[in-house]
């Protein structure tokens, strides 16, 4: 039963590593290109395909590109405009640290069963750094899809082109050729937005290890009857075998005869 509960462990464990990664490979990994054209009036100094190259971690006031001035071959530097790195950074490094805490926490959970359980300090270590785990997902989630939204127009070709001189002037054309793939950034967003929603259900995964939740269902099982139910047979079921060698133990008999009811949620609640 143990074994089993270890193996449950493990698999949402794995899958929380798999999510980080493909979040911080997704950001992290990406480059991408837009094309422009600077079509001059006189035809021998247009250039109809400016390449324009960035990627990760998007600080673009560092990115340019040479473009015509439409004045015989004269070319000048343009710049992109804004830092988009903090938030991209940010996220990353999120992505990087769940990652290995993960790894970190299913290799102490496989190899140091006892130790974790020990005086609960596991479990409640654990807890806590699920809890600002969540919540670092959701503010650097939220972070990053506010600063690739502000990319997406940083990079645009149209945006571009307000930037080149020549382009300032009606007799010159300018196009955009094309724009970069979002589909990789895009789905980064979408992984650091699974990613909260992974740890935030992990928070009542690693709460119920903590035992917690056995105090407070004991306290709330007077309360209703509908509630007892729904409330203890979660709990029953993994509780007792989750800690059942501390209940031997210590000879918890008052906890053990409780849980140890036949007959679950309605028996129990009748009893009350
Ligand atoms: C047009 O710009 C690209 C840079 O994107 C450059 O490599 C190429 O030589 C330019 N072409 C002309 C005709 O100036």
């Amino acid at each position: 039963m143990a074994l089993e509960q270890a193996s449950d462990f493990c698999l949402l464990y794995f899958i929380v590593q798999l999510f980080a990664i493909f979040a911080f490979a997704t950001c992290g990994g990406y480059s991408g290109q837009l094309r422009v054209s600077v079509d001059c009036m006189e035809k021998a100094s247009s250039n109809l395909s400016i390449g324009i190259d960035f990627a990760y971690p998007f600080r673009l006031y560092q990115v340019s590109f040479e473009a015509p001035v439409c004045e015989g071959t004269r070319r000048e530097r343009v710049f992109l405009i804004g830092d988009y790195s903090s938030s991209a950074e940010f996220f990353v490094t999120i992505a990087v640290f769940a990652f290995l805490y993960s790894l970190m926490a299913t290799t102490v959970y496989i190899f140091l069963q006892n130790k974790y359980h020990e005086n609960n300090r596991g479990p409640l270590i654990d807890f806590v750094v699920t809890v600002v785990f969540s919540f670092m997902w959701l503010v650097s989630s939220s972070a990053w899809a506010k600063a690739l939204s502000d990319v997406k127009v940083a990079t645009d070709p149209d945006e571009v082109q307000l930037l080149i001189s020549a382009c300032k002037v009606q007799t010159n054309k300018c196009g955009s050729v094309h724009g970069s793939r979002w589909s990789g950034l895009n789905t980064s967003v979408v992984f650091g937005f699974l990613n909260f929603v992974l740890w935030a259900g992990n928070i009542w995964f690693v709460f119920k290890e903590t035992g917690w939740h056995k105090g407070a269902s004991r306290l709330a099982g007077g309360a209703s009857e509908k509630q007892a139910g729904t409330f203890n047979q979660q709990p029953y079921n993994q509780g007792s075998f989750d800690q059942s060698g501390s209940y031997n133990t210590q000879g918890n008999l008052g906890q053990l005869s409780e849980y140890g009811q036949v007959g679950g949620p309605t028996s129990y609640s009748n009893q009350m």
